[in-house]
């Protein structure tokens, strides 16, 4: 049992392993309602604030780190919201278990740059990210990254800039995002340090 400081997160948390061979959200979630896909969410701050915001979206979060994805669905459990469930693995073992165009939306926020020239292929943006996006994102669906390394940003908009599946939307106007809450950890970490941050959008076409 997923126990955490006494509190069974099991019904929302689970090591990939442990978890469904393909992933059936109707049941999972008990509704129909639209998926949305965070990968390296982390500790889970992007899906507690967009779950409580919008209760008609269920949210998957997938974290290869236990200890940061334990802790985000303790928060889930301990709020009582019932729209996030946290999945501990690398996200590319568990692509192939979602079912074609299950995604309205995938979100990528601060993923690791990987900064050494020989671990550049594991970077979650990289071509073969296309093909996840074609899968996975129905028609019209959504892809938005953040990142706060500009060589890395660099990359997202040549590799997502060349996939002829996606359209780059306007960006969103940062005075707009100032106002509102910080979408993640690291989002909240960098600009207090007053770190620039780069974001782009993508509809799936
Ligand atoms: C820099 S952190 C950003 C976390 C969160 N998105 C945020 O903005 O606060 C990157 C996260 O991605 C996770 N990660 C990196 N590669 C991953 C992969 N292939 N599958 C799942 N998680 C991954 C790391 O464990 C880490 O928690």
């Amino acid at each position: 049992m997923a126990k955490l400081r006494g509190l069974d997160v099991s019904t929302i948390w689970w090591e990939g392993n442990t978890g469904p061979e393909r992933y059936d959200f109707a049941s999972l979630f008990g509704n129909d309602h639209p998926v949305e896909l965070d990968l390296g969410c982390g500790k889970g701050l992007f899906l507690y604030n967009q779950a409580r915001l919008r209760p008609g979206v269920n949210f998957i979060g997938i974290d290869w780190s236990r200890s940061f994805s334990r802790m985000g669905a303790e928060r889930i459990l301990r709020h009582g919201i019932n729209n996030v469930r946290i999945v501990a693995d690398d996200s590319w073992t568990l692509f192939p278990r979602f079912n074609p165009g299950s995604m309205s939306a995938i979100h990528v926020y601060f993923p690791d740059p990987w900064w050494k020239t020989r671990h550049r292929k594991r970077r979650m943006i990289r071509p073969e990210f296309i093909g996840v996006c074609e899968r996975l994102i129905p028609i019209g669906g959504l892809l938005s990254v953040a990142t706060d390394v500009g060589d890395y940003f660099k990359v997202m908009e040549q590799v997502l800039g060349q996939a002829t599946i996606l359209r780059r939307l306007p960006d969103i106007d940062p005075d707009v995002d100032l106002r509102s809450d910080y979408l993640t950890h690291f989002e909240r970490k960098y600009r207090l340090e007053g770190r620039s941050i780069w974001r782009a959008r993508f509809e799936r076409i």
